[in-house]
């Protein structure tokens, strides 16, 4: 068999486990929870905390604005804050980013959650609602798919950039490893962060499997475990050695030249909002967003969940019965606030509607959400 068969043929069994046993064996074994550390680091308490939906699937002119004790939502027309030409308008595509704007007594932060699918879309956004990267204290960078840092050229060059030393807060060397999609049994490159651009931009790269405070206002949940029923689910394949170390890979991954893509290294955002609680930014949810607002509690100590915002991801390879499911279990929990953003489907939607009216707060690019003082 030469070379490329091997290779072909390993792809093709790749394929298989992951398309073929959802949710079979292979993948349960792959998912096998783990036991949770003593994780719990100090963890900040922010006075308020304003949310902007920089990059997301729906731009909506008309949404209503939202004003009650506890949570303000602003709207912003299609040119965000009217600064860019008559013909500007936000951009949504089929990417993920927020910029989170904190306040502890006298000190605000900005932290960028993700850059979206395309530099052209998330420059543009940012440009309309005002937000130079050149503010930003941090930039986190969820996991290693496109639609999370396909936009970071944006935030490189030019005179809007992020300024020299911003740390940027990855979850391990896994997030370097280049990418395949595998979406209904095709298979494409998916491209890869590009490490060597970000410390060419003068950057900080902070990779951490371990929970990190960012911008002494959030903290990262480092690697979540999987505690609940969740299983990670991900239509993507990663090729050790491409982009990133094997050495600095976890053992089982090293000697491999692709894998199914478990996802390990993906990373929650959070922050603790006086007299509110969490509110947790589960980006894409691979690893299951009730297992990303366990890991958040764990971490912070903090156990009641003021909102949670993010992609659920619970559309394929996620089935309709997982979603109703997940949003049962997030009715126990009880969160204040519902986010659903970019990935999570319109069946999690409806069932979390149903069962917890006034909490679902659909998100639209540009709009605001604030919690905490006025
Ligand atoms: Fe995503």
């Amino acid at each position: 068999m030469s070379g490329s068969t091997t290779r072909n043929h390993l792809i093709d069994r790749r394929r298989r486990e992951l398309l073929g046993a959802l949710p079979g064996l292979a993948l349960l074994a792959l998912n096998a929870r783990a036991a949770a550390p003593d994780a719990t680091i100090d963890v900040p308490t922010v006075d308020r905390l304003t949310l902007h939906i920089v990059v997301d699937a729906q731009t909506f002119a008309f949404a209503e604005p939202i004003r009650r004790p506890d949570l303000v939502v602003e709207r912003v027309g299609p040119r965000g804050n009217d600064t860019g030409p008559p013909d500007s308008t936000l951009t949504a595509e089929f990417g993920f980013s927020i910029l989170a704007e904190s306040r502890r007594g006298d000190a605000t932060r900005r932290v960028l959650v993700d850059a979206g699918y395309t530099p052209a879309a998330l420059a543009n956004n940012l440009s309309l609602l005002g937000l130079d990267p050149a503010t930003f204290d941090a930039l986190v960078v969820s996991h290693g798919h496109y639609d999370h840092f396909g936009g970071l050229p944006a935030l490189l060059s030019g005179a809007r950039r992020l300024r020299p030393d911003t740390p940027v807060y990855v979850g391990g060397e896994e997030i370097f490893c280049a990418r395949d999609t595998l979406v209904r049994s095709v298979q494409l490159p998916f491209g890869r962060v590009d490490r060597e651009a970000l410390l060419r931009a003068g950057l900080r790269v902070e990779s951490s499997t371990e929970p990190a405070s960012i911008a002494d206002h959030a903290f990262s949940t480092g690697r979540i475990p999987l505690v609940t029923s969740e299983r990670t689910v991900n239509p993507t394949l990663m090729r050790p050695g491409v982009g990133c170390d094997r050495a600095h890979l976890d053992p089982d991954k090293r000697q491999l030249t692709i894998v199914a893509d478990d996802l390990r290294h993906e990373i929650a955002t959070a922050w603790v909002v006086r007299n509110r609680g969490l509110v947790i930014s589960s980006s894409c949810s691979h690893r299951g967003v009730l297992n990303a607002i366990r890991r958040a509690q764990e971490v912070s100590g903090v156990q009641h969940v003021h909102a949670i915002i993010g992609g659920f991801h619970l559309v394929w390879p996620r089935t309709g019965a997982e979603a109703v499911e997940t949003a049962a279990a997030l009715e126990r929990i009880a969160p204040d606030y519902v986010i659903p953003m970019h990935c999570t489907g319109e069946p999690f939607i409806a069932e979390a509607q149903r069962r917890l009216p006034q909490r679902v707060i659909r998100p639209y690019v540009g709009s605001r959400f604030v919690f905490g003082a006025a």
